[in-house]
């Protein structure tokens, strides 16, 4: 069963920390976390590092982790700016960075080298790849040409191309199943529909863009060109969206200043548990509980819990073997092509979805997830704390003995980056966001003297109008220039590259890949009219 996230992790230098916040190898009561430093002499699994100095001696208790949970789940927060699709492409994105592509390769010559690179972050969009069409393990990615990749068709009405490609079996279960390297991309429908959108970008590629290209290097010609498109578009539209772009634009001009630092730039690269289990967590703020999703689930009719069921990891299809065509999704309500200056592909302000603002709070749903999402039995009590999205992500924090924010905020001073503190003022009032009075006096000192590092990026974020700052946006914005640093394809490595499916040469948004995907068709990006 796949399940969201790592149950364990292993740290560079610190073996495997394993444990549970109940669930898929859990314990079933889920109290009293224990920390298991393993030796590990067999190939080790996805490999995380240490970017901090560890927190040990400075984790909160489980009562604290509990009421703080909680708070962070009470309904509220205000709407972003940004538009809620940037969502759903966080998700996609955190996929690809975190998947560990031994998952699918079956190929019996795997050398050492590819074996370390399979397990380590990349924007290399493995997730939608795979290990290519030649291995073994992944042809079924791909049409029998070896170069597009499969696209499936929903139901009443019949439409290809608008759902992820499903399985064939004899069983219900595995017909509904998605045929993509990575389950969690079906886990709901918005992060489904974007990696369908990403099939599409890449076999737009392959029929317009290979004139001339031999045979043999076609299917590699077109990975390059989607994969360094797709980066340009993270590092000029989705980052700047989510963190303070001044502190982008220093890391991806001038280098980093943390992380690994001396690092050979096409040395294998390694995935900070602060940006795991913290920084890039950001997303889960700005989960929506509603969506006006298409012209049929409109006024918040696409419920959270509706993209959940309509998905095959996260629900059942709503008891089908395939999407119904009335799910498909209306992809002018969750990005602004006003942006790219296609007046005729938008909607009117109130049919428009924009991300809840990133901040300490996280909307109700996700304090009662699908249990099955999170590997725990259906039986789970509804407000059982291990289906509680806040709970978990502190206890992983816990888990690993993760940095706090202070100490995070110290490490980056101590290396030249000048982060203002956040004041305890500050930790305990924030801006609109959490409130932390039902926490008892003890258990509210401990959170401010020593604030999880998850809590800390968000206040900051909150008090920057919902932008990283800080700490947040300086652990993200090292992680991803080394990640994209240490891809195969990579626009940080090839400084020449300029984007060349946009507007113009240095143009790429995420509006730009839409458009050219679903070939600035209307019919294509809003089926349901
Ligand atoms: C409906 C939307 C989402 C759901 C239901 C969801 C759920 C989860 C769950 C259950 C986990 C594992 C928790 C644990 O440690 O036990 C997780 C991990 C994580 N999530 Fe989400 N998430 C969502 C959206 C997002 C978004 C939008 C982002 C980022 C932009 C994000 C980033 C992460 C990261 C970085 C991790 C840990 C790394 C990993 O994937 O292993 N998630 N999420």
């Amino acid at each position: 069963m796949v399940t969201h996230g790592s149950e364990s992790y292993f740290v560079i230098g610190e073996g495997l920390l394993a444990e549970s916040v109940g669930g898929r190898n859990g314990s079933e009561n889920g109290a009293g976390p224990t920390i298991a430093a393993i030796a590990s002499e067999a190939a080790p699994p996805f490999r995380f590092s240490r970017m901090g100095p560890s927190g040990a001696g400075k984790q909160l208790g489980e009562g604290a982790r509990k009421r703080l949970g909680e708070a962070m789940a009470r309904a509220g927060g205000g709407n972003s700016q940004i538009p809620a699709g940037f969502t759903y492409l966080g998700q996609f994105i955190d996929h690809d960075l975190t998947f560990d592509k031994t998952d699918v390769m079956l190929g019996t010559n795997v050398t050492p080298a590819q074996l370390l690179q399979a397990r380590s972050p990349s924007l290399d969009l493995d997730s939608l790849y795979g290990a290519g069409p030649q291995d073994p393990g992944s042809a079924k990615f791909y049409e029998a040409d070896g170069l597009h990749l499969r696209m499936g068709k929903t139901t009443g009405p019949t439409k290809n191309g608008f759902d992820l490609p499903r399985g064939a079996g004899n069983t219900v279960a595995k017909k509904r199943k998605a045929i993509i390297p990575d389950p969690r991309n079906d886990e709901n429908l918005a992060v489904g529909q974007t990696h369908l959108a990403m099939i599409r970008f890449h076999n737009r590629v392959v029929d317009t863009q290979l004139g001339g290209v031999p045979d043999a290097q076609k299917f590699e010609r077109a990975r390059e060109i989607v994969t360094k498109h797709y980066q340009w578009m993270i590092r000029t539209d989705y980052l700047p969206r989510i963190a303070r772009k001044a502190v982008v634009d220093n890391v991806f001009n001038n280098g980093r200043r943390v992380f690994e630092v001396n690092a050979a730039p096409t040395d294998v690269p390694t995935m900070p548990i602060e940006f795991s289990i913290a920084g890039f967590r950001l997303g889960h703020a700005m989960v929506r509980a509603n969506y006006n999703w298409n012209k049929i689930f409109d006024n918040g009719g696409g419920t959270l819990d509706l993209l959940f069921t309509f998905s095959a990891t996260g629900g059942n299809l709503g008891s089908d073997t395939r999407l119904a065509s009335i799910w498909i999704a209306d992809f002018r309500r969750l990005y602004d092509f006003g942006e790219a200056n296609k007046p005729n592909l938008t909607v009117p302000a109130s049919k428009f979805n924009r991300a809840m603002r990133i901040d300490t709070r996280i909307v109700d749903p996700l304090q009662h997830l699908p249990p099955q999402t999170v590997g725990l039995p259906n039986s789970t009590g509804f407000n059982d704390k291990r289906r509680n999205l806040a709970f978990r992500n502190l206890t992983r924090a816990k888990m690993v003995k993760l940095a706090t924010g202070q100490q995070m905020q110290r490490f980056f001073k101590n290396k030249g980056v000048t982060i203002p503190r956040l004041t305890k003022q500050q930790i305990r009032d924030g801006k609109n966001g959490a409130d932390l009075s039902g926490l008892t006096a003890a258990q509210r000192e401990a959170v401010l003297k020593n604030t999880p590092l998850w809590f800390y990026v968000l206040r900051e974020a909150e008090l920057n109008g919902g932008r990283l700052s800080g700490v947040g946006a300086w652990t993200v914005a090292e992680t991803f220039h080394r990640a994209m640093e240490g891809s195969t394809h990579s626009i940080v490595r090839d400084t020449t590259f300029a984007p060349s499916l946009g507007p113009n040469n240095t143009t790429f948004r995420m509006v730009d890949l839409l458009f050219f995907a679903f070939e600035g068709k209307k019919a294509l990006l809003n089926p349901n009219g």
